[in-house]
């Protein structure tokens, strides 16, 4: 599915973050949202996602422009988008097996989505299905919410600072994961401060700082 932004702005209090911003992320490509902290790049992807929402200007997803309370944005957030949060966006005391299981969107023809055991066993978690997510280490935490969207298959992935907090076997795995929902066709945006992953993206969006007005 197709990305269009087109004209957005964002503010916070009495500053702006970004005006006039319009970019189109392809589906299979890969998009690096780069800037100093504060710019929005969170922000952004949220708005992307649906879960913020412009002061003006429109996103459109696969041409459909959503409000964020509609019932086609949450349709499009329930069956098409992938979010791979900072902090792993895990339900603590549920098992690993559960949260991967969250992933599963009800009533979409299938054909595409990964049973669970062979997405955990893609990122390396198998055997560890019954475990609390608690009880992970943050990149195990990271690869249960990689395994989460291996089920879902989503046409649009964000990921915010998906390997900051991982070393460089686990930040490989995100990364070579990403690259897999590109070439089955998902637009992929990353929000990132990390050198190499803004290296690794193909196409990059920076921000600047953000101004007073
Ligand atoms: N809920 C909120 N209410 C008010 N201001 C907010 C809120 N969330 C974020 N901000 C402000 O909006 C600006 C952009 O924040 P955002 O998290 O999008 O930046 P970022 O580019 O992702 O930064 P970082 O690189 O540190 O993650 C910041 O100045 C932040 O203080
Ligand atoms: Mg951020």
């Amino acid at each position: 599915m197709t990305i269009c932004v087109r004209d957005a702005r964002k503010r916070r209090g009495r500053r702006t973050l970004w005006d006039g911003l319009s970019f189109d992320v392809e589906p299979g490509e890969v998009l690096a949202l780069t800037g100093p902290s504060g710019t929005g790049k969170s922000t952004l992807l949220d708005c992307i996602g649906q879960i913020d929402v412009l002061d003006a200007g429109t996103v459109s997803i696969a041409g459909v422009t959503a409000a964020r309370s509609g019932r086609r944005a949450r349709l499009l957030r329930r069956d098409h988008l992938g979010y791979l949060f900072q902090d792993f966006g895990l339900v603590p005391d549920m098992t690993v097996q559960a949260n991967v299981e969250i992933g599963r969107v009800p009533r979409r023809d299938r054909g595409r989505g990964v049973p669970t055991a062979a997405a955990l066993e893609r990122v390396g978690l198998a055997g560890r299905a019954t475990d609390r997510a608690y009880e992970l280490s943050g990149g195990e935490q990271q690869r249960v919410a990689l395994a989460r969207l291996l089920v879902k298959q989503p046409d649009v992935v964000l990921a915010d600072e998906p390997t900051s907090a991982l070393d460089e076997g686990n930040a490989r795995t995100v990364l070579d994961l990403l690259d897999e929902f590109a070439a089955d066709g998902a637009a992929v945006v990353v929000a990132t401060h990390v050198p190499a992953v803004v290296a690794w993206a193909a196409s990059r969006l920076h921000l600047g700082e953000a101004r007073a007005t």
